[in-house]
Formats: C-alpha cells, sequence, structure tokens
C-alpha cells in the first residue's frame, strides 16, 4: 500500500485511527458521520483499527475537529511494511522516505508505536528515523511538531504515514498525551484540565477569579491558583489540605445546588470548570444556571459523565442546554477521559441568554 488507491475516480485513503478501547464504535460513528463510504477494514486492538476512506486527510481532520468526539488520533497510511518485527531497517528506510510528502520550512516529529509483542521499542525507530530526517534539513519537535511521521508497529505489518498534526486531532502518538508525575498534583483530574488547556489552546486569563464545581479533592482549584486565579472551589466534600490552605482559595462547603440559591451576585467569574459526577443533562443545566455568574468574556471548561448507552444523546442532550448561554468551541474524548468527555465553552452575548 503507498499513498491512496483509486477504484474508477474515487481515491481511498487508508487511516489508523485510535479511540478510548471501549469508544470505538462511536469513533467509527464520528468517521462515518463525515463520509457515509468509510468503513474499517482491520481490527488491530480495542480502540485501534484501520479505516478506509474517501476523504483526504485534511478533509477528514477539518471533519473530526468540527463534528468528532471520540476519535483521539488518526493517521494515513503511506507504505506498510510487512514482517516488522524483523525488519526495523525497511521500516526506518520507509519512515525517512516520506520525508518527501512533508513541508521542509516546517517542524516534525516523529511518533511511534509498538503494539505489545513485537520485538522493539519506539526508540529503536524513533531516533533513526529523526536523525536521518534532521540529515535532509528537517527541524524535529517532539512538543508541538507541525508535522508528524507515524510508525505503528504491529506483530506482522507496520504501518507507515506522513501528515499534519492538526489532521491527526493530537501533536503526540495514539493521541497519549502524557503529562510528568508532580509530587504536588493532589489528584489524577489534572492531567484532565491540563490536557484540554493544551488541546483546545485555551488561553487561561493570568489572574482573575474562577468558580471550580465538583472541586474536592482539589486538582482543578491546585492548576487555577498556581497560576494566579482566585478559586471557589464548591463542592461537599472535603478539599486535600494542601488546596484549602492556599490563600487565593475558598472552600464552599456544599452542593452547586445549595451555592446557587444562596449566591446572588452578578458576573463576577472569569473562568467556571465543572468535573462534578452528576449526569450530564444536569450538570449541563447547573453550567447554564452559572452563566449569571461569568463575565461576558469568560470561558468554561467541563465534562459530561456518560452512562454506558446512548453516549452521543446524553452528549447531544446536554449541548443544546448549554448552547443557551455558551458557545461550544471544543468537544472531545480526551486521552484522560473514562466514560467523560470534555467540553470547552465560551460565554454567549449577555443580551441573548
Ligand atoms: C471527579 S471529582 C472532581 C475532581 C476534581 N476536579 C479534582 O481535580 O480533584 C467529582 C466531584 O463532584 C462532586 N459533586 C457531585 N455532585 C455535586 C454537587 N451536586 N455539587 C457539588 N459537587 C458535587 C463530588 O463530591 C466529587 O468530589
Amino acid at each position: 500500500m503507498a499513498g491512496h488507491t483509486s477504484v474508477g475516480h474515487t481515491p481511498r485513503w487508508h487511516y489508523v485511527v485510535t479511540s478510548a478501547p471501549e469508544s470505538w464504535e462511536m469513533a467509527l460513528g464520528d468517521i462515518q458521520r463525515a463520509d457515509l463510504s468509510a468503513r474499517i477494514i482491520e481490527s488491530l486492538a480495542p480502540g485501534l483499527f484501520v479505516v478506509q476512506s474517501e476523504f483526504s486527510p485534511a478533509r477528514l481532520g477539518d471533519a473530526l475537529w468540527a463534528q468528532g468526539v471520540f476519535v483521539r488520533h488518526v493517521f494515513p497510511i503511506l507504505e506498510t511494511v510487512d514482517c516488522c518485527s524483523y525488519d526495523k531497517a525497511a521500516i526506518i528506510q520507509a519512515a525517512t522516505c516520506l520525508g518527501r510528502v512533508l513541508d521542509p520550512t516546517k517542524t516534525v516529529s516523529v511518533q511511534t508505536r509498538v503494539m505489545p509483542g513485537v520485538g522493539m521499542t519506539p526508540y529503536d525507530l524513533n531516533t533513526p528515523v529523526a536523525e536521518a530526517l534532521t540529515d535532509r534539513g528537517f527541524a524535529i519537535d517532539v512538543k508541538h511538531p507541525d508535522q508528524a511521521v507515524s510508525i505503528l508497529c504491529g506483530p506482522s505489518k507496520a504501518y507507515v504515514g506522513a501528515s499534519s498534526v492538526k489532521d491527526n486531532l493530537s501533536d503526540w502518538a495514539g493521541g497519549a498525551r502524557r503529562f510528568a508525575h508532580d509530587p504536588q498534583s493532589v489528584s489524577r483530574a489534572e492531567f484532565k484540565l491540563l490536557e484540554a488547556v493544551e488541546l483546545f489552546s485555551i488561553a487561561l486569563p493570568k489572574a482573575g477569579r474562577a468558580l471550580d464545581l465538583g472541586a474536592a479533592p482539589g486538582g482543578w482549584t491546585h492548576i487555577l491558583s498556581d497560576r494566579g486565579l482566585q478559586v471557589v472551589a464548591v463542592d461537599p466534600a472535603r478539599l486535600d489540605d494542601r488546596v484549602s490552605e492556599i490563600g487565593l482559595v475558598t472552600h464552599i462547603r456544599a452542593t452547586v445546588q445549595v451555592y446557587l440559591s444562596r449566591h446572588v451576585t452578578g458576573p463576577e467569574f472569569d473562568l467556571i470548570v465543572n468535573d462534578m459526577k452528576m449526569d450530564a443533562g444536569l450538570s449541563a443545566r447547573m453550567l447554564g444556571e452559572c452563566a449569571r455568574l461569568m463575565k461576558p468574556d469568560g470561558a468554561s471548561i467541563m465534562t459530561l459523565k456518560l452512562k454506558a448507552k446512548h453516549p452521543h444523546k446524553q452528549i447531544k442532550g446536554a449541548v443544546q442546554i448549554l448552547s443557551r448561554h455558551y458557545r461550544v468551541v471544543g468537544l472531545r474524548q480526551l486521552f484522560h477521559n473514562r466514560r467523560e468527555v470534555t467540553v470547552y465553552l465560551r460565554r454567549r452575548s449577555l443580551e441573548r441568554s
């Protein structure tokens, strides 16, 4: 397989698609909503499959940015190499040759994933391919690349592609955004907020006030106060001592319903975040009620917790409620989301709410 194939006049592309293991059907649904002709041609592992589509990488990427939720990462297969367990040199050569489809004025990262049971590590391929691309004049940028050479090594085949990371939906191999462990962190939920800020390119306010709904044990509050925001943290549960002792943090030990019934001031918050463990529709309604507390140019980041059945219906219902007050700017199942999705919202102008 090299580049796309054509049957009649219809070009067909093959893509490696990655989602959370339990979300693969929804991820396929996302692609098929854009391109009705798309179909799975190989299932490699839960949440890892090869799809055939008539859409080019740029068109598929645009469609998934606009409407997709569950696809975490996608890359076009431009070459395959058989028996990859034995033939590192062939994979390195195939990946290096794909430099020809890349823009030499833009940065590139080599992103390798190796499936279990294959006798090599990503490092075995990343380093020689990156060195060969450097020799050809490419600037390597691992953290914020413009383009990626993507390699997935399966037990009998390596899939190799080259594309813009925007079309891939993520700067990271397979969309797996890992953060270094911070000994100061108070909950793993912190990674969700960090990932959302990065993926949706959110410019957090440098000062001002934030409201954190469902704040305990305090991971999100910790991040926001660390960035200089005064945080009102609402949760009936206890905050970690390291967070409750921060001077910028006020803990309201109550449910959001009680907080809203007592809190009657005008718009005062620049940012409202909501990670409440709550039905998605109810959580959206609560955030809707909070719109009156948000400044006109305010932003919000929330998670929607999903029940097993009909996730799209739950998302659609919540988005309808949110849309009365907010514009949905981003909606995605992040690498750090489990049975939930993350939504990035901006306040609609006040007269429309
Ligand atoms: C996933 S945890 C939040 C984790 C938090 N974002 C962090 O970074 O540490 C969900 C929280 O929602 C809170 N919660 C559930 N229902 C709530 C309600 N009605 N009002 C306020 N908080 C609520 C729970 O007490 C729980 O602490």
